[in-house]
Order: C-alpha cells, then structure tokens, then sequence
C-alpha cells in the first residue's frame, strides 16, 4: 500500500523513538486495565468488610499505578508528537526536493496549485494519521483484548454484553467510515481547486480590474468555495450523526450492565466491586473500539493524500541527466544545434523544425521573427528547460544531455523573457548568478547593465528590498536587474531573450556597447525585436513558423531576405517617423 510504504519509508531513522512510544504505551494501557480491578478490590475486600488497612494499602497501591499511568502516557504522547511531526519534516523535504528535480515538463503536467496543496495540507493529513496510529496504535488492541480479558475475570455471566455491545458499536461507525471515504477524496481535489482559482486570481488581480472582470472572477471563486463548503458540509453531517449514535451506544451499555449486573447482585452471583469494575472495563473496551475507528476513518483520507504524495514521489524528471559530472565543463561556449525538432507536450506539430545552426565564442548571434515564432522556444533547449524530440544541442561538441545540471547553470546565463526576481534584497538577487560575488562585482554588474543610476538612488542601494516577483521595480528596472544578476555569474553563454524590450533606444544602445566589453571572448545570443538592438550582430538567424528561413549579417539579409526585409521595413518606417 502507498501509504504504508510512504510512512515506513520516513520512519526508518525514528525506530528508536518509535520503540519507546510503543513501550511507554503498553505500561500505560497495562497500567489502566489494572485500576479498576483494584478498586473491585477495595470495595469487596476492604469497605464490605471494613478493613481500613486494606483500603489504605490497595489505596496506596492505586496512586502508585495512576502516578506511573500518567507519566507513561505523557511520555508516550511527548515522543510520539514528536516523532509524527520530524516524519511530516522529513515528508516535505523530501516532496521539495522531489519537485526542485522535476523538468518544465513534468511541473507542468502537475500544476502549482495542486503541488502546493500537496507538499503541504496532503502531507499534514499522513502526518495526523501518523501522529494518532503512534498513539493508539498500541493501547487501543490491548485495551480492546485486555479489557474483554479482565471484564470477563470479574464476572463471566455478563459477558454476552461485551459480545453484543462491541460488534454493534464496530458495525455502526464501520459504516459511517464507509461513507465517509468517497467524501474526502472529493474534499482534497477541491482543496486544489479553490487553491488554483484563488492563485490565479490573486497573480492576475490587475489584469482583473483593468478589465472590470471582479462580479466573473468572484462567480468563479464563489463556485469553487460553494463546491468544496459543500462536500466539507457533508463530511461534518455525518461526524454530527457519528457522535450521538457512539454516546448512545455506551450509554445503553452502562444502563444494560447496570440492569442485568443489579439482578445478579441482588442474587448473590456477584460482587457490588465486580459490577462497577465490569462497568469501567466494558467502557474502556467501547472507548478504545470507537479510538481505534477514528484512526481507520482517518486512513481513507491519509491514503488519498499519500497516493497523491507519493505520485510526485514517483515521477522521474524526463531529463535525468548524469547526477555527477561524466563530461568536462565547457570552457568555450560554442553553442551548436543539430538538426533540432522540438514540440510541446500534446501540440500537434513541432515549434521547431530542424533547426542549425552554430554561435561562435566571442561573437554575437541575434535571433530575430514573428511573435509566435519560436524564438524563446528555441533559447530555452540551450539550458535544457526542455528537451528536443529529435537532433541535439551542444556546447563545445558536449550534448546539454550529459552535462549536469550544476555544469549547464554555470556554462549558460539565461536572461528570460520574463524576467523574475525573488523576494530579498537586490544585493541577495545578483548573487543568485555567484555567491561569493563582492560588492564591486555587482556595482560592475549594475554598470554595464545600467541599472547603477537607480540603485544608487535607493534608499539602501544594493539592500533595498526587492519583492517576491519582483513586482516593487519598474519593467525596465526588473530587466536590468536579471541582466546584472546573469553578468555577475559569468557564464561563458549569454542569453538574453527579448531583454531590451523594456529599455529606450538609447539604454539599449548604451548597454549593448557596455555589454560587448564585458562579455569578452563568451557566447552571447539575443532574441529582439527591434532590428537597432541586432544591427551589430556578427551573425543573425531569422526565424519563421519554427524554421530558419535566413542566416547571415544584416548586410547580406536585408538584400537577400525576403522575411527580414519585412521585419526591417516594418521599423524603418515608425523609426524614420520617430
Ligand atoms: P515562443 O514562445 O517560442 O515564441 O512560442 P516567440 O518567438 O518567443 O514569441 P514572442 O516573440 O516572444 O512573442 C512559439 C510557439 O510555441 C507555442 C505557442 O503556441 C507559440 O506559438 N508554445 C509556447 C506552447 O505551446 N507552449 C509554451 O509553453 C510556449
Ligand atoms: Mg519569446
């Protein structure tokens, strides 16, 4: 079963804890089985008869048992919180390393919300199970048969009570448990779908009022809260039913035991101390019966979530590579595609189709086409985001495929189209690309990607706070910043995927003379649209519907090249107007 192995798996370097959970809970259970019987004791031996030094004694003898109950059972407890919530810690690292693993592809397949939902709510829910099968997992089967055991010493003649009220309390909660298990699966999916709603919601909430689309939004919110209040409502129906049927059936118990117990007494079968002891075991008994079926009501949900959990745990990221390094690390950065095929899961045709092409150390190879065209597609196959279908990618005649990923993040710098910064500092954010970076590293840095004259004008300069998204700077500002945050790293290819877009011409121009220096003897590729930016590049590739329709300078092209003499008309005209 998944969730036993799940568990197992994360309990292995708690056994120690495990063991002395089990032996303080079997103390403890032992300890509570002898109590009443002790008291029977006291009553038939002692006030029956009136031996005050019995009742003194037996009366020491129950405090002693009591004192060693209690003190067992918190350890029990202590210990086994306490290990519940190290396998939880363990559970989520693990989940978290798992998906820092996985390739676009696979985190895709899966989603953010539901990996969300899972690496934490799913992994509480096994977590809670486990923290309740450590404490009742032990006293509940002991208690259960203990308890019949010593009932039935005190008086075998009531036993049939025992053999009529258990089976009944198990069949009714057995049933409701029944129902209960289709609900809780429903409740996690939903859990999900309010997460992904929300999510969004709260991702796109500009892009929501700028298009007064708050009453639809909040239509579709409301549907995925009424959905999951709905089976939430369901569940706490039957919970509802749950305990009066479970308080009903003890109550009728004690009235029965009383009832058919008092005849006996009255003749002469029994003792008064047998009674009430006989009471006190068939409650425990009904006490650990219904604790023993809440921790099986709380498996259907645990197994849902761990299926879920563990169907992560399971996934292998569809570009592996080697975990240690088989191949030396690049020293040029010659960037070569072979014949490269590559579509998106489930597309119908390829967005890239037989693609080659070779960018030289020390030299600038601009990407130019359509949008729509595949140019970050094809940028993205060089740090191995994704992988092509067919054909390969190399640097310095090494395929991306047997480099380690540490090896391609050091080689390749990639400045995306979407430029995202994390919550921190700027300082913390440059030093994304090299850890032991100075500060006159990243002042260098900001220099040539000019971004120095803003931070500077910061309040804290390089420690001004940056927030998550990055989404307390400008765009242009947040483009800088990752160009920086790539030069700090200096990998030995640059990327940089419509980095430009956000800058005025002059920046632009002013940082491509700045990057033309810093850059050196490295690889640098650029996606732009504006043919200014490219004008320069020792090489261009034009793009078109995934295919290179034209390779050469913008000399040879713009004569030669029916689909770049379009690009640059189409700007030549607004520029030659500006
Ligand atoms: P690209 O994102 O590679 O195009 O998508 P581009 O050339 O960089 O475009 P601009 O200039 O930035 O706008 C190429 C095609 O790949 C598909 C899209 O349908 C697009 O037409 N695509 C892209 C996907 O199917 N899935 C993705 O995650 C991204
Ligand atoms: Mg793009």
């Amino acid at each position: 079963m998944v969730l036993v192995s799940l568990v197992l798996k994360h309990a292995a370097p708690y056994k120690a804890w495990i063991a002395a959970v089990f032996v303080l809970q079997l103390i403890s259970t032992i300890a509570s089985l002898y109590l009443p019987s002790l008291n029977a004791q006291i009553i038939d031996k002692g006030v029956s008869t009136g031996d005050t030094d019995f009742i003194w004694s037996t009366g020491m003898t129950m405090l002693t048992v009591c004192l060693v109950q209690v003190a067992t059972a918190i350890g029990a407890i202590y210990f086994g919180a306490r290990t519940a919530m190290a396998i939880g810690r363990d559970m989520r690292r693990d989940f978290y390393r798992k998906v820092d693993s996985l390739s676009a592809l696979e985190l895709g397949r899966f989603g953010t919300a539901t990996l969300i939902t899972r690496g934490t709510n799913d992994v509480q829910q096994v977590q809670m199970l486990v923290l309740m099968t450590l404490n009742f997992m032990v006293s509940t089967p002991i208690m259960c048969i203990g308890g019949i055991i010593m009932a039935l010493r005190e008086d075998a003649g009531l036993s049939w009570l025992v053999w009529v009220s258990v089976p009944t309390l198990f069949i009714i909660v057995g049933f409701l448990v029944y129902l209960l298990m289709p609900l809780f699966r429903q409740m996690q999916d939903r859990i999900d779908g309010i997460n992904s709603v929300l999510r969004e919601q709260i991702v796109g909430i500009r892009v929501v009022r700028a298009f007064v689309r708050e009453p639809f939004e909040s239509e579709r919110y409301r549907t995925s809260n009424e959905n999951l209040t709905r089976v939430s409502v369901k569940v706490g129906n039957i919970f509802v039913l749950m305990f009066p049927v479970i308080m009903m059936v003890l109550h009728l118990a004690t009235a029965a035991v009383l009832w058919f117990g008092g005849h006996r007494v009255d003749a002469g079968d029994m003792q008064i101390g047998s009674l009430t002891a006989f009471l006190q075991y068939l409650l425990q008994i009904l006490m650990a019966v219904m604790m023993g079926v809440f921790m099986v009501m709380m498996i259907p949900r645990a197994v849902v979530c761990a299926e879920r959990i563990a169907d992560v745990m399971g996934t292998e990221s569809s570009q592996a590579g080697p975990s240690e390094p088989t191949e030396e690390t690049p020293t040029h950065g010659r960037v070569e595609f072979r014949n490269v095929t590559f579509g998106y899961p489930g597309a119908e045709r390829p967005v890239l189709d037989n693609i080659s092409f070779t960018a030289e150390p020390g030299t600038t190879t601009a990407i130019v086409g359509s949008t729509g065209a595949g140019k970050t597609s094809l940028i993205n196959l060089i740090p191995r985001l994704y992988d092509p279908q067919a054909g390969e990618v190399l640097i310095d005649g090494v395929p991306v495929s047997r480099l380690t990923r540490d090896q391609v993040s050091s080689v390749v710098g990639l400045v995306s189209q979407k430029p995202y910064l994390f919550s921190g500092t700027i300082a913390s954010n440059l030093r994304f690309g090299r850890a032991s970076a100075t500060d006159d590293d990243l002042w260098q840095a900001l220099r040539i990607a000019q971004g120095e004259d803003f931070v500077k004008s910061k309040e804290k300069g390089l420690d001004d706070p940056i927030a998550q998204g990055g989404t307390n700077v400008s765009g242009g500002q947040r483009q800088r910043l990752c160009i920086a945050r790539a030069l700090v790293a200096t990998p030995r290819v640059y990327l940089f995927d419509d980095s430009f877009s956000a800058l005025d011409v002059a920046t632009d121009a002013r940082l491509r003379d700045a990057l033309g220096e810093a850059t050196g003897d490295a690889t640098v590729i650029i996606v732009a649209q504006r043919i200014s930016t490219i004008i320069g590049a020792d090489q261009i590739v034009v793009v078109d519907d995934g295919v290179i329709v034209g390779r050469g300078t913008h000399e040879e092209l713009v004569d030669g090249n029916e689909t770049y003499r379009q690009i640059v008309e189409s700007q030549l005209s607004v520029e030659e107007v500006a």
